[in-house]
């Protein structure tokens, strides 16, 4: 049994990485950490370095992360992955030094979903610089696309300490990794994919407010505001650039006492299941995940944009090898 402490990160692929980076700035208000890497744009929403990765190349889901508690802990999820017929990949230091973390492993899900698991995601101590006032308060959840939430839920529970805390039917299966409602979710999808990112707001009328600049600002609204009745939360889903969908919200559940809890199942088609204000409800738009071929598209792309960067050998400073002592 593999333990996730939480959610970490997702990384996704940005075409135009300058549209891509405007939205998650100035629309959704995430602060642009000060860039040290070429094509790639790290975007904090709390303690964390960094929740969301933008990487220039192929648009699409690069990977999700998640943390695990020591190196120990990372170790063995590898060698449990691996025993059980999964190919995992070691992340190398410059790999691991992109997504600020010590060290990771990834892997894909059953159903073709990247998964990473990172050892000392870093923090960092400064209050997190908005680019706008929208009220975040931390990065929420992800959902991930599989074709069977059951099966999914069989994966998430049986090699993961992930629990159930309710069911939408066959349409969707949210999970708790600690008392939050839920950090992870599976919603029901043909292809693997990152159906949204959620970041949680502060209050109750940053939402509404929020719901105001983005109609002001022409974003397409995908579903909300509404409440859900499975988390409580009030939520507001929207459509970025490059199909990616994010999504505010407000008041989430925690599940305290996890041996009283009893997941419930609401059915989908029932008025109310999936907002209890019975707003139009809509199924927010997926961002495909990114294949092997377009992985590596991203790897090319990534090795050119660092070697135009680099200068010439013969211009940096001589390293002067230390002889051991
Ligand atoms: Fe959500």
């Amino acid at each position: 049994m593999i333990t996730l402490t939480d959610i970490a990160y997702v990384r996704s692929g940005a075409a135009d990485l300058d549209a891509a980076t405007r939205f998650a700035t100035e629309i959704v208000g995430l602060e642009l950490v000060t860039p040290t890497e070429v094509g790639v744009a790290h975007l904090r929403a709390d303690g964390r370095h960094h929740c969301l990765a933008l990487v220039e190349g192929p648009s699409g889901v690069i990977s999700t992360g998640f943390r695990v508690a020591d190196s120990d802990a990372l170790d063995a999820a590898e060698t449990e992955l691996e025993r059980s017929g999964i190919s995992v990949h070691r992340g190398s230091p410059e790999e691991a030094r992109s997504r600020r973390v010590r060290e990771f492993i990834g892997f894909d899900d059953p159903f073709g979903n990247r998964v990473e698991l990172v050892n000392q995601q870093e923090t960092v101590a400064r209050p997190v610089a908005f680019s706008r006032g929208a009220g975040i308060t931390e990065f929420g959840h992800l959902c991930l696309d599989a074709p069977d939430v059951h099966e999914a839920y069989r994966f998430w529970s049986t090699r993961f300490n992930a629990r159930v805390s309710d069911w939408l039917g066959d349409a969707a299966c949210l999970m708790r990794i600690d008392p939050v409602h839920h950090k992870l979710a599976v919603f029901r999808g043909d292809e693997p994919g990152l159906c949204h990112m959620n970041f949680q707001v502060e209050t109750i009328d940053d939402l509404f407010r929020n719901w105001h600049f983005l109609v002001e600002h022409d974003v397409e609204i995908e579903m909300g505001p509404g409440r859900h009745p499975q988390s409580g939360a009030i939520f507001l889903y929207f459509l970025g650039p490059e199909g990616f969908t994010y999504e505010y919200s407000f008041g989430v559940r925690r599940i305290e006492d996890d041996a009283t809890w009893v997941p419930r199942t609401f059915d989908p088609a029932e008025p109310g299941s999936i907002d209890m204000w019975l707003g139009p409800t809509s199924r927010p738009l997926t961002q495909p995940q990114l294949r092997q071929t377009e992985l590596r598209q991203t790897e090319l792309r990534q090795t050119e944009l660092r070697s135009a960067e680099s200068r010439p050998a013969e211009l940096r400073p001589a390293q002067a090898a230390k002889a051991p002592s």
